[in-house]
């Protein structure tokens, strides 16, 4: 492997480490932290995510309050407990775990969350305030991609960047968080023609599409810093990102690997905007 690996099991913990000093010194504010889970259904990765947040919340010392509900809560429950969160002084921050139930509309449970506890960033408020550049809630995963290629020391400004994904919950948001660094942003999707050509021209290349080991060695400059956001499940239950870690491991100069590299960036993410969202209702800094 030539490329040197950028550890998000690493940078996420140096962060968290300091937002545990940063909490002990709120709680001698009298300002304690909370955040919200809230599960609806079954989803088996789901639960996985959600318990990992709740770990990373008790390790550092923010209470967190999950609340579980059954695969048929009405989607008018659902929206009775968010009002109810909205108006909880004890809860900074809300997670609501996508995806929903099917007769669940995400949109619909997003737009309820009050903008100031919405730490996952998916409100149209904080969406719109991410596309200025004015914003206090980072989105979650994209800006723990920012972090790891912070950590290669590779300069964004001016370089040609390459987001492999459209989703408002990363490819969007990975877009504009680029952009805020100065560097020119290609974003590719299914219609794309020629997406092999596209990616090659990237000296920062994020693929977030969710397809098991779809971008190969030939989809990479040499040299290129490559961050995959991907998580696949094979059928022998390896878990797998969209990148084919060890041929593009050959010819990448920085590359994350799954697991270990985005998915812990992402929850030390959502524990700095839970903290933050608390700092701000105390009104206290
Ligand atoms: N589902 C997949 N990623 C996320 C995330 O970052 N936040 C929430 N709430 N749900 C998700």
């Amino acid at each position: 492997m030539g490329a040197e690996l950028l550890s998000g099991k690493v940078v996420s913990a140096k962060i968290r480490e300091e937002l545990k000093i940063e909490l002990i010194n709120m709680k001698k504010d009298g300002i304690i932290a909370g955040l919200a889970v809230v599960i609806v259904g079954d989803d088996a990765a789901s639960r996985v995510y959600v318990n990992a947040k709740k770990k990373a919340c008790a390790e550092i010392g923010i209470e967190s309050y999950e609340y579980a509900l059954s695969e048929e809560t009405s989607q008018a429950e659902l929206l009775d407990l968010v009002n109810s969160l909205n108006s909880n002084n004890k809860v900074n921050g809300i997670l609501v775990q996508l995806p929903l139930p099917k007769h669940i509309d995400e949109e619909t449970i997003i737009n309820a969350i009050n903008p100031s506890k919405d730490v996952d960033a998916f409100h149209p408020h904080n969406v719109g305030k991410i596309m200025i550049g004015n914003y206090d809630f980072l989105p979650c995963t994209p800006a723990g991609v920012m972090e790891l290629i912070k950590e290669s020391g590779v300069e964004i400004s001016g370089k040609e960047c390459v987001v492999v994904g459209r989703s408002n919950i990363v490819g969007k948001p990975q877009a504009m968080l680029l952009l805020h660094s100065n560097g020119t942003i290609t974003v590719c999707h299914s219609r794309t023609r020629d997406l092999k050509e596209v990616c090659r021209r990237a000296d920062i290349l994020v693929v977030a599409i969710g397809k098991a080991e779809f971008v190969t060695k030939e989809y990479v400059k040499p040299g290129a810093v490559v961050i995959d956001v991907g998580m696949n499940r094979l059928e022998n239950k390896k878990l797998v990102g969209d990148v084919a870690f060890e041929e593009v491991a050959e010819v990448a100069s920085y590359i994350t690997p799954v697991p270990g590299g985005v998915g812990p960036m992402t929850i030390a993410m959502l524990m700095k905007n839970t903290v933050k969202a608390a700092i701000l209702q105390s009104g206290k800094k």
